[in-house]
């Protein structure tokens, strides 16, 4: 899938194809001989009080129709599509294991063991343990300190350039944007300072997904023309705890091998809970999120102007 194609499915961002074909099967009331054991939640009935029947009920596995998360071809390919051209990106995987697992596979997708990434000093744990699944290390580069606030800001082009000259060897960068403070860098200088040296950009969204949906925040990873993000779909796109987005924006990443990487931790049993959840979020940020982020945006300055009144 690329170009043309993502351009296509961008123009039908109403449209969730997955959580479409979920909604016919719950609806079409099949007898559930397969797993999971639970059949519809008759064999959990406490959690079901509780929950309702229909979250049970798409609790769907190897059914006929709702596709496989390991190489889609139907719905979820559909769905993929569409998530790829709301966030500007050439291709899209959804992910069930977090951005943990879209940063880990952004490491393994462009090292090999022994390799070098440039990666800020205030990286998160996921990025940590990459370079242990990846065997690749990290060249740490420091980002400022606002010392009245007390807390860590991001990584200057400057520090960016110098960290190359000193590791020109170096098989890619890692940039966060934006930290968990909310501050991001500059992007489109360090993503244009890691190019002219031939260095992939890898940026950890984990705080970012709302970004490319609003004028008044900073540029994403995927406009800034960075090579791979991996995007918390559900800490600020409404998507469900533990869903996320793994986005490519490069030709020269190439999007099966990606697939091959993520095949290595995927469960083969996917939550289609969450990937519905997914399918939906991507649809209200397509199509309302400037709206939606308008009003965050509003409350948020009425929210710091009454603390400012009260402290
Ligand atoms: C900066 C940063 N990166 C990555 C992650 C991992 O994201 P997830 O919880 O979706 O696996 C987090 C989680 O809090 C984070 O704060």
């Amino acid at each position: 899938m690329l170009g043309e194609d993502v351009e296509q499915m961008a123009l039908d961002q109403n449209k969730t194809p997955l959580f479409d074909a979920v909604k016919y099967h719950v609806k079409r009331k099949a007898v559930p001989l397969q797993i999971p054991g639970h059949k519809h939640g008759h064999g959990l009935e406490e959690y079901k009080e509780f929950v309702g029947e229909n979250v049970l009920r798409m609790d769907l596995n190897e059914t006929r129709g709702i596709d496989m998360i390991w190489d889609p071809t139907a719905v979820i390919a559909k769905a993929e599509k569409l998530l790829a051209g709301a966030f500007g990106a050439t291709y899209a995987f959804f992910l069930i294991n977090g951005t943990t697992s879209g940063v880990q596979a952004m490491i393994m997708s462009t090292c090999v063991p022994g390799d070098q990434i440039i990666v800020p000093r205030n990286a998160h744990k996921s990025i940590f343990n990459g370079f242990i699944l990846s065997g690749a290390s990290p060249v740490y580069v420091q980002p400022e300190i606002d010392d009245r606030l007390g807390i860590v800001l991001s990584v200057t082009e400057s520090n960016l350039r110098r960290s190359i000259e000193e590791n020109p060897g170096a098989k890619a960068v890692m940039a966060i944007n934006p930290s968990y403070y909310g501050v991001a860098p500059d992007l489109k200088r360090i993503v244009e300072t890691a190019h002219a040296s031939n260095m992939p950009v890898l940026v950890d969204e984990a705080h970012g997904t709302h970004m490319r949906f609003h004028r008044h925040f900073p540029i994403s990873a995927m406009a800034a023309g960075a090579d791979m993000s991996a995007a918390s779909l559900h800490k600020t796109g409404g998507s469900m705890t533990q869903s996320s987005a793994l986005l490519i924006w490069n030709s020269k990443i190439n999007p099966n091998y990606v697939k091959q990487v993520l095949n290595l931790t995927y469960t083969s049993s996917p939550s289609y809970v969450l990937l519905c959840s997914l399918d939906v979020a991507r649809k209200q940020l397509a199509v309302r999120g400037a709206e939606i982020l308008d009003r965050v945006l509003e409350l948020t300055s009425w929210a710091v102007c009454a603390g400012q009144k009260i402290f």
